[in-house]
């Protein structure tokens, strides 16, 4: 093995390290369970957890929305995949699912995407044209499991219409967020998303229950790491963005990387307003990551002077 070759148990030794957190501070997670709930009406939550080196957790979330058509909101983390995938089916019989709603094609979104479109045979995915040619640089999808669904465009699931929108914040080119024409329930995608100090922190049943200081430090944090684009944004063009969310005023915000969040739309619009303000942010360099690996070098003991040598 190659001195740039670590072991696992290395890697999670560095991760450890960089999230400054002991090796039992977590009691939940992607190994240990997925958190379920019901934020609002008609929705089940699946909450994971991904540690962030130097950053705390980033909340993962997907959702099911208990439409006439039943819908699924993304599909979880790649590592969680059979958790993700026992939790799911103990909400919902495969063969019941109608729709998986894919907000962006990132690796954190798509965990379990091909096992329950192999599952769910009366499943179709809802993406977008650029949705559906990043994910064909990977996998193989009949388009007849394929819905296009645009920005302004509306689905009817039955008992219900959703409407796709863009949302002013997002790292992939694919997304889309949606709200609940009955419910007035909005899904966001990566908009709003924060990390958060704690595995329990990323498991609460509303954002109020963050410490406020903490949640607009983390909203404005991931706003630049996910959409580094938006500290180079005129800060009136980009507040006046915000304004058709803001008429909208949804009752129940749901984000894939936020705890839920119940009436608090005009915060949320009014922390993300003043993200072009923010700081870029810059990750650890190599010289950093190189500090850290010498730090975690085992160290030869020094020879005890009563040791006698022969
Ligand atoms: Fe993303
Ligand atoms: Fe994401």
């Amino acid at each position: 093995m190659s001195s740039r070759q670590l072991p696992l148990t290395s890697l999670v030794i560095v991760i450890q390290c960089l999230n400054q957190v002991k090796p039992n501070a977590s009691k939940r997670g992607s190994a240990i369970g997925i958190r379920v709930s019901t934020p609002a009406a008609d929705v089940v939550a699946f909450t994971d957890v991904a540690p962030i080196p130097r950053l705390g957790f980033l909340p993962v979330n997907a959702y099911l929305v208990q439409a006439e058509q039943p819908l699924l909101v993304d599909s979880g983390l790649p590592t969680s995949r059979p958790d993700f995938l026992q939790t799911l089916w103990s909400q919902i019989e495969p063969a019941d699912l109608r729709w998986i709603y894919l907000t962006h094609p990132d690796r954190d979104h798509t965990g379990s995407l091909m096992e329950i479109l192999e599952a769910a045979p009366a499943a179709r995915l809802i993406t977008t044209f650029l949705g559906l040619g990043i994910l064909s640089l990977e996998y193989q999808i009949g388009l007849d499991r394929i819905f296009l669904l645009n920005p302004g465009q509306s689905l009817d699931l039955g008992d219900r219409g959703v409407t796709a929108f863009r949302p002013p914040v997002y790292d992939s080119p694919a997304t889309t967020g949606f709200y609940d024409l009955r419910t007035g329930t909005c899904f966001t995608s990566d908009c709003f998303g924060s990390p958060v100090a704690s595995v329990d922190q990323a498991g609460v049943d509303d954002v109020s229950e963050l410490p406020a200081d903490d949640l607009l430090a983390g909203q404005l944090l991931w706003a630049t790491i996910d959409s580094p684009w938006v500290t180079s944004l005129d800060r009136t063009a980009f507040r006046a963005s915000l304004e058709p969310l803001r008429q909208l005023d949804p009752s129940v915000v749901l984000c894939t990387h936020l705890p839920p969040a119940h009436a608090a739309t005009t915060q949320l619009l009014d922390t993300l307003g003043t993200a072009p303000d923010g700081n870029p942010f810059v990750g650890p360099d190599q010289a950093a990551l190189e500090k850290l690996l010498a730090e975690l070098e085992p160290r030869v003991p020094e020879p005890s002077s009563s040791v006698i040598s022969v």
